[in-house]
């Protein structure tokens, strides 16, 4: 434990969003490709989601391939789609059973085609699903995210439709991607590294962050586990003091 903690289930986060990094390293480690880190963190995928859902979790967002990673070598962005739409088409009944709603954030539409195809479809079939909403970042960054908004705004105040004096930060909200959720509780980094990567940068306002050395394919039930026991211990203030939250 990296803090000591014993597990309340009261204490669940409502939203628990995750930048599951370092699969590379955890398969040069191993001296085996790239690729088969990323296959190995299929597998935690899966357990996380399995977990989460068991657990009362009612949002989880997973950063699976940001805008900047269109950059990488292209059979690793090939691999990695590939590896995407096998885990999408594996998984509808599983999530069906489970009542788990499938969600996208980013910009599906830069997506091959075939892998937009089944999102969409999983998307369409898990609907009315509603004990959990697993959210897939897919061609997703932060800033993207706002501009897009920030561009809609403005061209309403063009339009006369809105005033620019009448913009709010739940108009915003309103329009990111993730419109409708509520922010999230608890943001997991695997992998070592302690920054946010352009991921979820206005919804994270109030987020507990949890960095874990753990490698995303090490990362799986009893991590998360861990994790959420930490969380459960902390005191979140919102910009209040200590005693205010106790006085209700
Ligand atoms: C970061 O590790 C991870 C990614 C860029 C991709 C995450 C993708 C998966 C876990 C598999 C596919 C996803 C789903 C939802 C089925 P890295 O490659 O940056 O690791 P490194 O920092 O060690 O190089």
């Amino acid at each position: 434990m990296e803090e000591n903690a014993s597990f309340d289930i009261r204490l669940i986060p409502t939203h628990v969003a995750i930048i599951m990094d370092g699969n590379g390293r955890w398969a040069e480690e191993r001296n085996k490709p790239r690729l088969a880190g990323h296959k190995a963190g299929v597998d935690s995928v899966r357990a996380v989601v399995e977990t989460a859902r068991e657990i009362g979790v009612r949002h989880l967002t997973l950063y699976a391939f940001s805008t900047e990673n269109w950059q990488r070598p292209p059979t690793e962005v090939s691999g990695l789609m590939k590896l995407l739409r096998t885990y999408l088409e594996s998984e509808l009944r599983t999530m069906l059973k489970n009542d788990i709603r499938l969600f996208c954030l980013g910009q599906r539409e830069r997506l091959p085609t075939d892998v937009r195809k089944v999102l969409e479809k999983v998307m369409a079939d898990t609907d009315q699903c509603r004990a959990m909403t697993l959210n897939l970042a897919l061609s997703y960054g932060g800033r993207n995210e706002m501009m897009r908004a920030v561009r809609q705004l403005a061209g309403q105040c063009a339009l006369g439709e809105l005033e620019w004096q009448s913009l709010s930060e739940d108009m915003l909200s309103d329009l990111l991607d993730t419109a409708g959720q509520p922010d999230p509780d608890l943001l997991i980094r695997t992998g070592g590294e302690r920054r946010l990567s352009n991921f979820l940068l206005w919804q994270a306002s109030y987020a507990e962050l949890y960095f874990t050395d753990t490698k995303w394919p090490d990362f799986r039930r009893e991590q998360l586990l861990e994790a959420i026991t930490v969380y459960g211990n902390r005191q979140r203030r919102f910009g209040k003091t200590g005693s205010q939250l106790q006085a209700g």
